[in-house]
């Protein structure tokens, strides 16, 4: 099913089942690199929610859980590129980290999520996140887990929205055309 959002239509691109799976897989890999470490996932709002409730009950180990809230895209499709961060408010120093993101673009959010943690004084500082888009990451990062690396186009579901709409869909959606309606 195609969903059409403020005249753009969208095209399932990843299925719930696919997605489901692939979290089972970084899940595994997280639990057997973090055991015995406590680790505390940084969940990066809004988007990300979603991905990390599930992320987070699949690797079913004791964990500390924190959010921190960052902004750029309001309601368009490309980046700001001013971006609102919020802080943590989790002592993370000497423990060890993965910040879950739902989606890595240009990579300027997490490059600035990755600065900022770094003055705490983690142990480590890994990074979860569903969907890369390396053909369009300007930045040097590592992404320990991610689920998917997928092309340029925009994307909606499972968190990530279009003009604050489309996070609650299970799958996730790529932008197809514009809408005759
Ligand atoms: C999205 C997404 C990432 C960021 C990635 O957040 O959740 O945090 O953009 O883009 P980048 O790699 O180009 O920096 P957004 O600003 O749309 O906020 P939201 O999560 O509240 O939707």
């Amino acid at each position: 099913m195609n969903y059409v959002i403020n005249g753009k239509e969208f095209r399932e691109l990843l299925s719930a089942d696919t997605i489901e799976r692939a979290i089972g897989r970084e899940a595994a890999r997280i639990r057997e690199h973090y055991a015995n470490l406590d680790p505390v996932f940084v969940i990066v709002l809004k988007g990300a929610m979603f991905f990390a409730v599930d992320l987070i009950r699949a690797v079913a180990m004791p964990c500390t859980v924190e959010v921190l809230s960052a902004k750029s895209y309001g309601d368009a499709m490309e980046s700001s590129g001013e971006l609102r961060l919020s802080e943590i408010s989790a002592v993370i120093r000497n423990r060890h980290v993965v910040v879950i993101e739902d989606i890595v673009d240009t990579g300027l959010t997490l490059k600035k999520i990755l600065d900022q943690l770094k003055h705490q004084f983690p142990a480590s500082v890994q990074v979860a996140t569903l969907l890369s888009k390396p053909s369009v990451t300007k930045e040097q990062l590592e992404l320990r887990y991610c689920c998917f690396e997928v092309g340029p186009e925009f994307l909606i579901g499972y968190g990530l929205d279009y003009a604050e709409q489309g996070r609650e869909l299970k799958a996730v959606y790529a932008l197809h055309r514009e809408s005759a309606e």
